[in-house]
């Protein structure tokens, strides 16, 4: 294989997301053999089991999104240490109906920014647990809890300076993991 496609799944609906504009940064940082694009879940339904036969387009779109990439990037903020109910609520989606879980198998990665000094240590935490269980195989190390301080981004919106020798490095390893999983 010699293209991969990356689904970016974003954890915040705010116009003004760290976590969105990481997302963004961060993709220009990978090798021209990897594309990404933000997967929508902000217009999902709440999830309800009822509705598993007959889901609404919108999760129809996100299980074909995800079907149709090799990777995943979690980009996501910690609420209340853990993850925001968004994303949960994309995540749940995604992995119903039983045996027809969308995830499974998918190399992915974690990411997330967050004005609080621990930089979304839990809220990561929490979503590898889910992971883990949706049976997605997930970059372990570098860890990155990354806080929101000015310099984070530059004037153009990419990483700054002071970040970006870390978050090449983290880059580096997560295509390595991606292209070693979906071989
Ligand atoms: C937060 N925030 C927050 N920060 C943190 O470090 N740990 C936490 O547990 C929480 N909890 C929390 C709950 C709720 C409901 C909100 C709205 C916010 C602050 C959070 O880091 C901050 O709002 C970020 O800017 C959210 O990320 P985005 O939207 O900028 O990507």
């Amino acid at each position: 294989m010699n293209h991969f496609r990356i689904a970016v799944i974003v954890g915040s609906l705010r116009r003004d997301s760290f976590n969105r504009k990481l997302a963004e940064a961060i993709a220009t940082l990978a090798p021209p053999a990897f594309s990404f694009s933000q997967v929508p879940i902000g217009d999902l339904p709440l999830y309800n089991q009822d509705d598993d036969a007959c889901p609404a387009a919108s999760v129809r779109r996100l299980k074909a999104d995800i079907a149709a990439t090799q990777g995943l990037l979690f980009v996501t903020p910690e609420y209340n240490r853990s993850i925001p109910g968004v994303l949960k609520n994309a995540i749940d989606h995604a992995s119903r109906p039983y045996g027809q879980n969308a995830w499974a198998g998918k190399p992915a990665g974690v990411l997330g920014v967050s004005v609080g000094a621990i930089g979304t240590a839990l809220a990561q935490q929490h979503l590898r647990n889910i992971l883990a269980y949706l049976d997605v195989p997930t970059l372990g190390q570098p860890e990155a809890f990354i806080q929101a301080k000015e310099g984070l981004f530059d004037e153009a919106g990419n990483i700054g300076a002071n970040s970006q020798g870390f978050l090449q490095g983290w880059m580096d390893r997560y295509v390595a993991w991606v292209a070693r999983h979906a071989a």
